[in-house]
């Protein structure tokens, strides 16, 4: 039997549906008061995807201007590094404690912006621009939340995004996942790159590395992953100078604002009578 969405994520959903657009202030508040849990959205997890899947995706909601994943990571699991196309704007909640990394480019140069870990119950901002890689370098199944959003008529949501390939001197255009094997026929364009900064290339084949055990330990079988066959990678060190944090608070302004914890006698959210979109099976869009 398929679950119903849970009605805080239903809650979300039409919050987020109601509003003219979301920054990242107004997501993390919403967000923040629905309360959404692990166990909230265990029934809807897939840690079974295929080898050649870098992590499990499972599209839990999608409309015109929004699209919502539940992402599951087996031990092992990460993304490759890439930035988020055309989205607007959107959030990440973590609901597990995750290995992140944040990039910036600088003249075409890839280069490391951040190497903190993404802890359970933080939400992070996304949006077009930010490159990222996330991934579970821990032992036990962890998932996220992500949410993303675009109020340009003209723009599809997350199209067009960058995955990065340093082992293999490319870059992608993609309108697909960020797997670490992305698959042929989901690339718009390929193109030669070789321009990353040193720590980021060492930082990230180390992670490789790392996924390449952790997943040999689960027993995972599948095509294997390349391994730029580089010797005497090192240990990484923090090279994050400042250590900058990946939740970028967006400057508010020009926002409408909305009663988002609905209390009893406030002034309720203007939620639409006809929500325009579906979530992926119909049958989970019964709420009470
Ligand atoms: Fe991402």
């Amino acid at each position: 039997m398929i679950p119903d969405i849970p009605s805080k994520l239903m809650h979300l959903i039409r919050i987020l549906e109601a509003s003219d657009s979301a920054d990242f202030l107004f997501l993390k508040k919403a967000v923040s008061a629905t309360k959404l849990s692990a166990n909230d959205l265990k029934p809807f997890a897939l840690f079974n995807h295929p080898a050649d899947q870098s992590y499990g995706r499972h599209l839990l909601y999608e409309s015109h201007r929004l699209k919502i994943f539940l992402m599951c990571w087996a031990p092992g699991d990460f993304t490759a590094i890439h930035d988020h196309g055309q989205t607007e704007w959107g959030c990440v909640i973590a609901l597990g404690d995750f290995t992140h990394r944040l990039y910036y480019l600088e003249d075409e140069r890839l280069n490391l912006k951040s190497v903190e870990p993404f802890g359970e119950g933080q939400i992070a901002c996304l949006k077009g621009d930010l490159i990222h890689m996330m991934g579970n370098a821990g032992n036990r199944n962890i998932m996220s939340l992500h949410i993303y959003g675009s109020d340009s008529a003209n723009k599809s949501l997350a199209k067009r995004s960058r995955v990065y390939f340093p082992e293999k001197k490319k870059v992608i255009t993609t309108n697909g996942p960020a797997f670490l094997s992305c698959p042929e026929d989901s690339i718009l364009e390929q193109e030669y790159f070789d321009s990353v900064d040193k720590n980021a290339l060492l930082d990230y084949l180390n992670l490789i590395k790392l996924r390449s055990e952790k997943t040999r330990q689960r027993g995972v079988k599948g095509p294997a992953r390349q391994i730029h066959p580089q010797e005497g990678i090192k240990s990484y060190n923090n090279p994050a100078e400042g250590g900058s944090k990946s939740d970028n608070t967006p400057a508010q302004g020009g926002r409408k604002s909305y009663n988002i914890h609905a209390q009893a006698g406030s002034k309720p959210y203007n939620v639409p009578e006809d929500i325009d979109g579906k979530l992926k099976n119909p049958a989970l869009f019964n709420q009470n």
